[in-house]
């Protein structure tokens, strides 16, 4: 007889396929981005990425406690200021007034302990040059006074009610630096889960447009360049030197070559963003018909899960944490 090895045995039916899964996928393992806009009437769609929206402090409360009752594990949440509340500062990030900072205050209110509320810890929605950071007198963008600014946003945001701070701007020491400005001001017990591997990607796009980036150029000078895999592992050491709770990898689907060494070189857990740009390829061959949206969403974030990701942030969590 030959074969003598048959793995279709283990192929046969739904059942056996079940049975022998080796990745699982859970609601709790599911991180829900929101954006919160200042000045909406009503929540506004993202042309780029369908099905999502900018939020009114209203509709943000009403999509939060759909996505908890669903039972995803956390929500990270974006502000959206008015664009003439923008300047090279980024001051409304630090504003106890500002959009974000109110978001947050309001889903803390609404939520308390009963999920894990997370805050993106980055200038680029609240500068005018739309940077991650503020820039020195040549235009480039300046590491160590960016620090400052990303402490007093973080102790605001820990203020304001987050859980967890995402620092996502790529500043070299930003871990430390928010751990030692969280433990003088008395928030030693709010974490950060740090954008450990952040790459210059071309699949950010429609998030520009979600936060109504001005960003002329690019992010090439602090975000990672996509040709490299060593460096990951170095951003690693420094940011669990510095403190980091938890480390994430970001984009997720082109990435996960990276997402596997991280995650088999970390001591604490990991997460993977599936950011706008692979939402919206999804989507929109979805909507062309030229592929199955639910199975190629199933497929998408098991295969961030199997890559190595505990946790995965997802335009879907809602959606799969309702259909699981
Ligand atoms: C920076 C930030 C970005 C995203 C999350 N945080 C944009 C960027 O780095 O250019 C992208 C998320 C997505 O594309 O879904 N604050």
């Amino acid at each position: 007889m030959f074969p003598v090895d048959r793995p279709r045995r283990l192929r046969r039916t739904p059942a056996i396929r079940r049975l022998v899964a080796e990745t699982s996928l859970e609601p709790r393992h599911l991180v829900l981005p929101m954006f919160v806009a200042d000045g909406l009437d009503s929540p506004r769609e993202i042309s780029s990425m369908p099905g999502v929206v900018q939020h009114t402090p209203d509709s943000l409360s009403a999509a939060a406690d759909e996505a908890v009752r669903a039972g995803v594990g956390g929500l990270m949440l974006f502000g959206v200021p008015r664009p003439e509340d923008k300047n090279g500062q980024g001051s409304m990030a630090s504003d106890p007034d500002g959009i974000l900072n109110k978001g947050l205050r309001r889903l803390r209110d609404d939520l308390g302990d009963s999920t894990v509320l997370m805050a993106d810890t980055c200038l680029d929605e609240f500068t005018d040059h739309g940077h991650c950071g503020v820039l020195a007198a040549d235009g480039s963008v300046d590491n160590d006074a960016t620090l400052v600014r990303y402490v007093d946003m973080a102790v605001a945001q820990a203020e304001s009610g987050a859980h967890l701070l995402g620092p996502s701007g790529m500043m070299d020491g930003q871990i430390g630096a928010i751990r030692e400005g969280l433990d003088t001001a008395g928030f030693a017990d709010v974490g950060q889960l740090a954008y450990t591997a952040k790459y210059a990607s071309a699949f950010y796009g429609p998030f520009r447009e979600a936060v109504g980036s001005t960003l002329r150029g690019d992010r090439r000078t602090y975000q990672q360049d996509s040709a490299n895999r060593r460096e990951s592992m170095r951003e690693l050491d420094l940011d669990i030197a510095e403190g980091a709770d938890m480390v994430m990898v970001k984009p997720a689907m082109s990435y996960l070559d990276i997402l596997r060494d991280v995650a088999d070189a970390s001591p604490v857990p990991v997460a993977a963003y599936q950011i706008s740009g692979e939402y919206a390829m999804i989507t929109a061959a979805a909507q062309n018909g030229w592929i199955d949206r639910d199975a190629a969403i199933m497929e998408s974030v098991t295969s961030i899960r199997r890559a190595g990701a505990d946790i995965v942030l997802t335009y879907w969590a809602t959606e799969i944490a309702t259909r699981l």
